[in-house]
């Protein structure tokens, strides 16, 4: 890890946390619509919690725009301490975590009709994760702040003073991102793409590589996923030697295998109505920033960007974006700032959510 990526996360983190805020609504934001508006899911971003002060004063802004609207920030683990939520964006099986998200969103009443879903960085992915493989109730509008879509190819910094958590999630994964242990216990290892070590990557990692349905382009022989997916953590049993167990086991590991298909896309992004990937134009937390709209560095050539239209993933519609893009659907936004730096009161986040949140439901 470089030293100057270690400072930029001082930003990078204390932004996710403070400057999530929104400005006051104007007075043409304060006209009531005569419909209730559709409901909103969020998911944060690394290092915060489903209620910090960012993420509430957030929702308290969004309740002021858009009166009697319900919001819900997704927990994970539901009913953790602030400490297990911060861990658990460090560390943890991302897979057990997307999944864990679904059961959370699908067994609240409010969002039965469907809803509008708003991810801060790796918080966008798991909400990508749900739109493929859950998606019902549906997302409608699915809005990413600065989510590494296509990965990232280095580390995401430590914040300084660095946590104890990330730094041991960070010294864990540099002494073996593409392990199986890193991959199904270190978050960050679950997108971590190195267009230096694509073999690897197709190898080992399962999360974010069928997302983006590159699931076999290491080849069948070459895939360890199996062993992985076989690591769900079913805490509430210890008893590895009981049949029944490794029944239900099984069960769920064919259902999960199920949703997401024989490619591992699951259904892609086709059934969103819009999707709005905002990309921070000065970001230097996510590498490359462009992945927070499906580019990345050319496996040849680190300074060089491969775009979003010329990735085979969207050339060859494996996650249905292109047929999203064709439909409109796909709305590519830019912020001027650094990682999650929204802009304040009347700055580009206010002016997304403006744009894409709160509907008439
Ligand atoms: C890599 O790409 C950059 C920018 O296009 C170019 O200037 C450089 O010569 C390339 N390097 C190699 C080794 O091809
Ligand atoms: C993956 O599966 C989905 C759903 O079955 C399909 O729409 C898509 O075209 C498939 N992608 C590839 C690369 O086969």
């Amino acid at each position: 890890m470089r030293r100057n990526n270690l400072f930029s996360f001082v930003a990078g983190l204390s932004i996710v946390a403070t400057r999530t805020v929104l400005g006051a609504p104007t007075s043409d934001q304060l006209v009531l619509d005569s419909k209730t508006p559709r409901p909103l899911v969020i998911w944060h971003g690394l290092g915060d919690t489903a209620l910090s002060e960012g993420i509430s004063s957030f929702i308290e802004n969004i309740k002021t725009v858009h009166p009697g609207i319900f919001v819900h920030s997704v927990q994970i683990p539901q009913g953790g301490s602030l400490d297990d939520e911060r861990r658990a964006g460090f560390w943890g099986n991302a897979e057990d975590q997307g999944w864990a998200g679904c059961e959370q969103i699908e067994n609240i009443p409010e969002l039965q009709g469907g809803f509008d879903a708003m991810g801060f960085s790796q918080g966008g992915l798991f909400l990508r994760f749900y739109a493929q493989y859950c998606n019902n109730p549906p997302i409608k509008n699915l809005i990413t702040f600065g989510t590494p879509h296509f990965g990232i190819s280095a580390l995401i910094p430590c914040p300084t003073p660095p946590t104890l958590t990330c730094l041991l999630a960070a010294r864990a994964a540099r002494s073996g991102i593409y392990t199986s242990y890193a991959q199904s216990h270190i978050v960050q290892a679950a997108y971590f793409r190195d267009t230096e070590r694509l073999d690897e990557f197709y190898a080992v990692n399962t999360f974010v590589r069928d997302l983006n349905g590159e699931k076999g382009l290491g080849g069948d022989s070459n895939d360890k996923s199996q062993s992985h997916t076989q690591t769900i953590s079913l805490d509430t049993f210890d008893d590895d030697d009981n049949e029944a167990i490794l029944r239900v086991r099984e069960e769920v590991r064919r259902r999960r295998e199920d949703k997401k298909g024989r490619n591992g896309s699951g259904q892609g992004v086709g059934g969103l109505q819009n999707f709005v990937a905002v990309m921070f134009d000065s970001d230097r937390t996510v590498s490359p920033a462009q992945s927070s709209q499906f580019s990345t560095y050319s496996p040849l050539n680190k300074s060089e960007i491969i775009p979003m239209q010329d990735q085979p993933m969207y050339r060859q519609d494996w996650i249905g974006l292109r047929a999203l893009d064709e439909k409109g659907g796909l709305v590519l936004e830019h912020c001027p700032g650094e990682h999650m730096d929204l802009g304040g009161a009347g700055g580009c986040g206010d002016r997304i959510v403006k744009d894409w949140v709160g509907w008439p439901g």
